[in-house]
C-alpha cells in the first residue's frame, strides 16, 4: 500500500514508478482525506510506503493530518518505508515522518530521497532544455532504483540532510510561516476563469469570485504547493512578483 502526496506530480511519479515495479496499490493522500475515513488492514508481509515532498526541511500539513489521522491494522513481517523527492536536501524531514510514525505504532525499515527539480519557483526556475532532459533522466534512474530497493525490502537510511538538518529545518520554519500568507498571490489578465485553481488545491482555500470568475484566496495561508500557479493553463497566477516569467512545471511528466 503505496500513500503518497504531490502537488505538482514528481513525488506521484516516484509512487507510480515503485507501483509499476513491486504491483503494489497506490493511494493519493488527498484522495484518502476527502473520502473521511482512513482506517486500513495490512496483509502479511506487505509494503507500507509514504511519499512525500519536503517542504522548508519539513513534513507538508496534508501528510501529517493524514499520519495523524490514519488507523492501521499491521500484520506479521510488514516492510515499512517513507520516500521525500526534493530539489536540494530533506534536511529533517524523513526524521520527522518516521518519528510521527513511530509515535502511532508503525515501524519504519527504510528511507529513500530522490533529489530532482525544485518546484519553489519564488526562489528557483524550473530548467528548461538540455538541462530539463538531463535532471528527468537522473530522477527516472533514481526512481528506478528506489524501486529496485523498495522491490527488495532494503533496510537502508538514503536521505540527503545536508548539514545541521534539525537546525536548518527549525530555521526553514521561521520562513515558511512568513511566506506562506496568501495574500502574496497574484492574478493577472491572462485568467480565462477555468476555476482548475479552484477544484484542484489540496487545501480548497481558493473560490472564484462569482462576478470576474478569477480565483480568490479564502484562507490566510496555505501550504504554498503552487500548484495554483504552476498548473494554471494560461500562467495568469504569480506569487508577488517574483515568479513573473518563469517558466512553470505544468502538468509533470
Ligand atoms: C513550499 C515548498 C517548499 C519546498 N521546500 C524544499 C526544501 O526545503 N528542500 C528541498 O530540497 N526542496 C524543497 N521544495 C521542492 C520540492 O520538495 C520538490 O520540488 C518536490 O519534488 C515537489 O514534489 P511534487 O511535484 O510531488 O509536489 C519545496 C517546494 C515547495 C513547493
Amino acid at each position: 500500500m503505496l500513500f503518497y502526496y504531490s502537488a505538482t506530480g514528481i513525488t506521484r511519479k516516484l509512487a507510480l514508478t515503485i507501483a509499476e515495479r513491486t504491483g503494489d496499490c497506490v493511494c493519493s493522500i488527498e484522495n484518502e482525506l476527502e473520502k473521511g475515513e482512513c482506517s486500513y488492514s495490512l496483509k502479511d508481509s506487505e509494503r507500507l510506503g509514504f511519499l512525500s515532498p519536503v517542504y522548508f526541511g519539513a513534513v507538508p500539513d496534508i501528510v501529517k493530518r493524514f499520519v495523524e489521522k490514519i488507523q492501521l491494522q499491521t500484520a506479521d513481517n510488514y516492510y515499512c518505508f517513507v520516500a521525500f523527492t526534493y530539489g536540494a536536501s530533506a534536511f529533517n524531514a524523513a526524521n520527522q515522518l518516521t518519528g510521527m510514525l513511530m509515535r502511532h505504532g508503525i515501524t519504519t525499515n527504510a528511507a529513500f530521497g530522490a533529489c530532482g527539480i525544485d518546484t519553489f519557483l519564488p526562489m528557483y526556475t524550473i530548467p528548461s532544455g538540455e538541462s530539463r532532459t538531463s535532471v528527468e533522466a537522473q530522477m527516472s534512474t533514481q526512481n528506478a532504483l528506489i524501486a529496485e530497493q523498495v522491490a527488495d525490502r532494503t533496510q537502508i537510511n538514503d536521505v540527503k540532510t545536508g548539514p545541521f538538518p534539525r537546525l536548518t529545518s527549525a530555521t526553514a520554519a521561521l520562513l515558511y510561516a512568513w511566506m506562506r500568507r496568501t495574500n502574496n498571490f497574484r492574478v493577472s489578465d491572462a485568467c480565462t476563469g477555468c476555476g482548475l485553481c479552484a477544484k484542484n488545491c489540496p487545501e480548497h482555500a481558493i473560490s472564484l469570485d462569482p462576478d470576474t470568475h478569477r480565483p480568490q484566496w479564502n484562507a490566510p495561508k496555505c501550504m504554498l504547493c503552487l500548484r495554483c500557479l504552476h498548473h494554471c493553463p494560461a500562467a495568469a497566477i504569480d506569487y508577488s512578483d517574483i515568479t513573473k516569467d518563469k517558466i512553470r512545471l505544468r502538468s509533470y511528466p
